[in-house]
């Protein structure tokens, strides 16, 4: 009974927190309680909690088991039966993970139980009514404690990096959104080729952007006051930039993953403050970057769309 009542709590904060089904237009959120999506759920608590380097991941796989994607989880389970499959007992029983790793919370044992009890199906999800805009610390935390806390917390901080605290996380955000959205200048996170998905990429960056500018620069700082308003683009934004002096400028515009995907402007800009209307109709929804070069000095504007 506590085991449920624990489980619903979850389920519900994990649809206002987690998930965050916004009511950005005023329609009425969809609420699927019950059903578990293996990419979205499952997968990543698999993936931080049990495939770091040495255990289950495509190096090391240990006792023959890869908990990095769909084939390799499916192998340890016998879809329908939680109590008969291998992976879950080892769990359950917490003799997985191994010590000095963190075991899985009741939370996060309820959600496994449950996504094999419901057949272990390989089902990928997608938002539909994903809220980047009312974003807090409290959408950020079960993004963090899913996809990076098994191998960033404090008995096993891989690269000394440990997410255990909320200090931490805020002291760190603009290194992990570096990570998170695959950017150039730091490792992809979190590990082992996997993504999160578009929603908690752009809640993550909107909560970035939320403290502070959200820019990330290499070089001397040449360019000042660099930002796009509305920062949350739907159709069309302004990118406002300020110059000491007159300079070659180059903007473009990048996906998260760092593909470029047009150039917005280039030219000689005279001192003082400039605006540059920019349209974003043609782009799908997702996280974006503006980076703006002169000489060698580098800056990068996120937004989400
Ligand atoms: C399966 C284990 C694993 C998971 C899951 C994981 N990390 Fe990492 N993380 C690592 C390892 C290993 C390194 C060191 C990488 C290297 O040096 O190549 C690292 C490094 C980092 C760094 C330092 C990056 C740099 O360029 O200095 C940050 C920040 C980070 N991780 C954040 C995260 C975040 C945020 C998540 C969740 C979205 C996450 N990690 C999930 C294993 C993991």
């Amino acid at each position: 009974m506590k085991k449920m009542f624990l489980f619903g709590l979850f389920t519900i904060a994990s649809v206002f927190g987690l998930q965050s089904f916004g009511d950005n237009n005023g329609s009425k959120p969809t609420i699927q309680v019950d059903t578990v999506c293996f990419s979205r759920d499952v997968l990543p608590i698999l993936n931080s909690n049990c495939a770091m380097s040495n255990c289950h991941d495509a190096i090391s796989h240990k006792d023959n088991y890869i908990l990095t994607s769909y084939a390799g989880i499916v192998k340890g389970v016998s879809p329908g039966s939680s109590a008969t499959s291998k992976i879950y007992n080892q769990i359950v029983n917490n003799k997985m993970p191994e010590n000095p790793y963190k075991k899985l919370t009741t939370e996060q044992k309820a959600i496994i139980k449950n996504w094999i009890d419901q057949g272990a199906k390989n089902t990928t999800c997608v938002v539909t009514n994903c809220d980047s805009v009312n974003v807090s610390f409290s959408t950020i935390k079960p993004i963090i404690t899913n996809n990076c806390l098994g191998c960033h917390n404090g008995a096993t901080a891989f690269a000394g990096i440990d997410l255990s605290t909320d200090q931490n996380i805020e002291d760190l955000k603009d290194l992990i959104l570096c990570t998170i959205i695959h950017a150039t200048d730091c490792k992809p996170m979190p590990s082992n080729g996997l993504s999160l998905t578009n929603c908690d990429k752009s809640m993550v960056n909107r909560w970035v952007q939320l403290s502070s500018t959200g820019n990330i620069q290499s070089g001397e700082q040449i360019v000042r006051s660099f930002n796009v308003t509305p920062n949350h683009v739907t159709e069309s934004a302004v990118i406002h930039f300020q110059l000491d002096k007159r300079q070659s400028v180059m903007m473009s515009l990048y996906s998260y993953d760092g593909r470029k995907i047009r150039t917005i402007s280039t030219g000689d800009y005279s001192e003082g403050n400039h605006e540059l209307p920019f349209l974003a109709n043609s782009l799908s929804s997702g996280v974006y970057f503006i980076r703006i070069q002169v000489g060698n000095s580098i800056q990068s504007l996120m937004f989400t769309h």
